[in-house]
């Protein structure tokens, strides 16, 4: 027993049941449980919005399935999905709410924080972006000589990147094509320069996106893009025009040098990795339209409503979240694979492993203690197909067990060419070859039956038995990826409570941030730092020696 009168989660008798189940399940291969069951592929399927999520592939059975469930019900999933809802302060080391489903909630909504209903400010805030982002579009709102804007540049990091970045990406077939969208994140000067080296001054707008504006890489990229307009414009009053600030922070923000009227706020209550649909979206907004955006909101408010309500046997969060649980827990999984089969969802996994890992990469629990059980898994991929010609062969034929999700959708965008079109059932083709080539392999037997010579059958053999999920859509939409995300916004949450961790703090990434403070001086100045270990005093000796000054 736990101070918070929690039983240790691996204490638990569901826990136990299901470490006992996993046992008796023993090497049962998915070609067996298809045998045992010729209506699995239908029957191990659920829909939400407009994605068919097949979960067949997967090394579970209805017991499995039940028994995780009993897991979630006994680690109180369900109590803290509505506190989360009802605005509590389920962020318990930073003693804050968890409302990012506010920022999709309809205008007519009632979401508490502290009594005070925050959906009007949501919606004051979304009108007030939809009303710039028509100016921008539309050429009524110019730079400092009149030009209008054809260049936005997002300067932010970490989830003031990252989201936007990738939403972007997934609807460029959305976009304003008469406009150029660049993303600034890395401090490495390079990233900056090479954003904005063919860009003209007088027709570029800066969109500084920090919850805190506090954010060193994200101040320091920010006043080099000023010192560049600056240096074109050749008038501090420039500023006004070609800079606006998304934020929590309105002091910091006036400090820097925005008029707070060209903020965009958002609150505390929205994480940074939680918050591309807040005003930290405003990039893409001006990108798709105020329209779209909102498509994309009623996308997210789907799956929010699908997750508050539906009951445990077709809650997909919950089963996607569940199913992560028993790889990580009772099969020792590492890694969680993503592999989308669209181009345009080339970011996507890059923007999850932010949502994931920073989520639910901790060792301590709620309770302050060490947790005894993994806890977030490492979440990597690419799209599929370049995927398949680089470390397919290793989820295919290594010696780790990888889960995977394959995404994919049953038409192309619109806008392709018939002949580029046409090649979308290649596309596919290859998406349901995969699942079934990583469920059911091919035995040695099938290997010698096409006459391949004995000692080449080891290695022709594939094992099978990789467990994946997969999830299709009928097209990449903006309510599509609304839809995605707060998927796995939600799978996140759940798999957080069952291990009774915070998923909304990051205290993880503080000690790198000071100490790299600390040893600046040493690089800039050469000076003595205090405390520098003797392998960090080497490097950043050599470093300055190669560096030559
Ligand atoms: O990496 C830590 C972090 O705080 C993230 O959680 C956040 O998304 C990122 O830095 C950027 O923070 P900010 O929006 O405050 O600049």
């Amino acid at each position: 027993m736990n101070a918070d009168g929690r039983t240790r989660l691996n204490q638990t008798s569901e826990w136990t049941a299901l470490a006992k189940h996993r046992e008796e399940l023993g090497d049962v291969h998915l070609r067996e449980l298809f045998a045992a069951d010729s209506g699995r592929g239908t029957a191990y399927t659920l829909r939400v919005g407009d994605l068919y999520v097949d979960y067949s592939k997967h090394l579970v059975t209805d017991d499995t399935l039940r028994l995780l469930r009993e897991l979630a019900a006994a680690t109180g999933v369900f109590g803290l999905r509505d506190a989360m809802f009802r605005g509590e302060r389920i962020n318990s080391t930073e003693n804050r709410a968890v409302l990012h489903t506010a920022l999709r909630a309809s205008r007519d909504a009632v979401v508490e924080v502290d009594g005070e209903n925050v959906v009007p400010s949501v919606h004051a805030v979304l009108d007030k972006m939809a009303g710039f982002a028509d100016r921008v579009r539309s050429g009524a709102w110019t730079g400092h000589t009149g030009k209008r804007i054809r260049n936005v540049v997002n300067v932010g990091i970490g989830g003031s990147d990252l989201g936007p970045a990738m939403a972007y990406e997934v609807l460029r077939a959305y976009t304003d094509r008469s406009m150029t969208f660049r993303f600034v994140s890395n401090v490495d000067g390079s990233d900056l320069h090479e954003a904005v080296r063919d860009l003209d001054p007088a027709e570029t707008l800066f969109i500084v996106a920090s919850k805190t504006f506090t954010t060193i890489e994200t101040v320091t990229n920010a006043t080099s893009a000023r010192s560049w307009l600056l240096d074109a414009l050749g008038d501090e009053a420039a500023v006004a025009r070609h800079f606006v600030a998304l934020s929590t922070n309105a002091g910091k923000v006036a400090e820097f040098g925005i008029d707070t009227a060209n903020m965009f706020e958002f609150w505390d209550w929205v994480g940074g990795r939680y918050s591309y649909d807040s005003a930290i979206g405003l990039s893409l907004m001006i990108a798709i339209g105020p329209d779209r955006f909102r498509e994309m909101l009623d996308g997210f408010r789907i799956v929010d409503e699908h997750f508050r309500t539906a009951p445990a046997e077709s809650n997909v969060p919950l089963l996607l979240g569940l199913l992560g649980i028993w790889y990580g827990n009772f099969h020792d999984a590492q890694s969680h694979a993503v592999l989308p089969y669209s181009h345009y969802l080339s970011r996507f996994t890059a923007y999850l492993q932010q949502l994931d890992m920073e989520s639910n990469g901790k060792y301590v629990g709620r309770d302050g203690r060490e947790v005894e059980w993994q806890t977030g898994p490492v979440v990597w991929g690419t799209p599929g197909t370049n995927g398949q010609h680089a470390y397919y062969q290793l989820i295919h034929q290594g010696t780790k067990l990888i889960p995977a999700d394959f995404i994919g959708f049953a038409r192309p965008v619109a806008e392709l060419s018939d002949e580029l079109k046409a090649q979308h059932d290649l596309l596919m083709a290859n998406f349901f070859a995969q699942t079934q080539a990583l469920a059911f392999g091919k035995t040695p037997e099938e290997v010698r039956a096409e006459g391949v010579p004995e000692e080449l059958v080891p290695h022709k053999t594939f094992k099978g038995d990789h467990p994946t999920t997969t999830i299709l859509a009928p097209e990449l939409t903006p309510s599509v990826l609304g839809q995605l995300v707060a998927l796995y916004e939600h799978k996140v949450f759940v798999q957080g409570a069952v291990w009774n961790i915070d998923s909304f703090d990051q205290w993880g990434v503080e000690l790198g941030k000071v100490l790299a403070k600390r040893v600046e001086p040493a690089l800039t100045e050469g000076a003595e730092v205090e405390g520098l270990d003797a392998s960090t005093k080497a490097l950043v000796a050599t470093y300055r020696e190669l560096r030559g000054r």
